[in-house]
């Protein structure tokens, strides 16, 4: 894991807008299509806001989340929403969008189908995770009822339902975070900061980061 830390998150996060959009660049000019995965939460608006601006061939950029709270789009929890706001706007309105909420009454209803949309995209190319104080990750929370489905089975996507998370989930695996052939997590703040300095000394079932750490760029800023 390679760690970088910045002065202010502002600066942090037009930064790593431009690194992502270099390694889209990168992967656009030998592949037809690429993929991206982008958390919701309340971290990432900013980096949509910047990401979303950059001239690139958007049209064949598949944009997806690394996880979605099971609501309709028109719910404010909704990851969904956010990336249509933040992301799929600008010159980025282009590029083509996976929702995971499709409409049916649980995640369970709705795997099939997606997993069926989600294959031609995977190895994911790039794959940008949020990471919460209590060490979880996309929508893989320690004590879910699925974490070890999701930490250790083949499937891409595992629908997830956790104290900590107040509707049902569903989360790439992580087999296919790791997959990913560039891998970005964005922290800010103290209390975040000493979860990632634990997470790393506990095993992926109490801390489940530390599942993709390695190889990953951490990147944090206090604030
Ligand atoms: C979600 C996310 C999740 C998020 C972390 C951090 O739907 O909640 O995808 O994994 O990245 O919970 O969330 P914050 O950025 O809001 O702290």
């Amino acid at each position: 894991m390679d760690l970088i830390e910045y002065a202010d998150s502002e600066a942090m996060m037009i930064d790593i807008a431009g690194t992502i959009a270099g390694e889209l660049r990168q992967a656009l000019s030998s592949q037809n299509a690429v993929s991206l995965a982008v958390p919701g939460g309340t971290t990432p608006a900013p980096i949509f806001d910047s990401l979303c601006g950059v001239d690139l061939d958007w049209a064949r950029v598949n944009v997806m989340l690394t996880d979605e709270r099971w609501v309709p789009e028109d719910s404010e929890r909704s990851n969904g929403r956010l990336v249509r706001r933040h992301l799929l706007t600008d010159h980025a309105a282009a590029a083509r969008f996976m929702p995971f909420y499709t409409g049916d009454a649980t995640p369970e209803d709705g795997l099939d189908a997606l997993e069926s949309a989600l294959a031609p995209h995977l190895p994911l190319s790039v794959c940008l995770l949020g990471m919460g104080a209590d060490m979880h990750t996309a929508s893989i929370f320690p004590g879910a009822d699925r974490l070890q489905d999701a930490l250790h089975g083949a499937a891409p996507l595992v629908p997830m339902r956790a104290d900590g998370a107040p509707e049902p989930r569903i989360t790439l695996s992580a087999a296919v975070l790791r997959d990913a052939m560039c891998r970005h997590i964005v922290i800010t703040g103290d209390e975040k900061r000493a979860a990632l300095e634990r997470a790393q000394q506990l095993r992926p079932e109490e801390a489940p980061v530390a599942a993709v750490l390695r190889g990953a760029t951490v990147h944090w800023a206090r604030g």
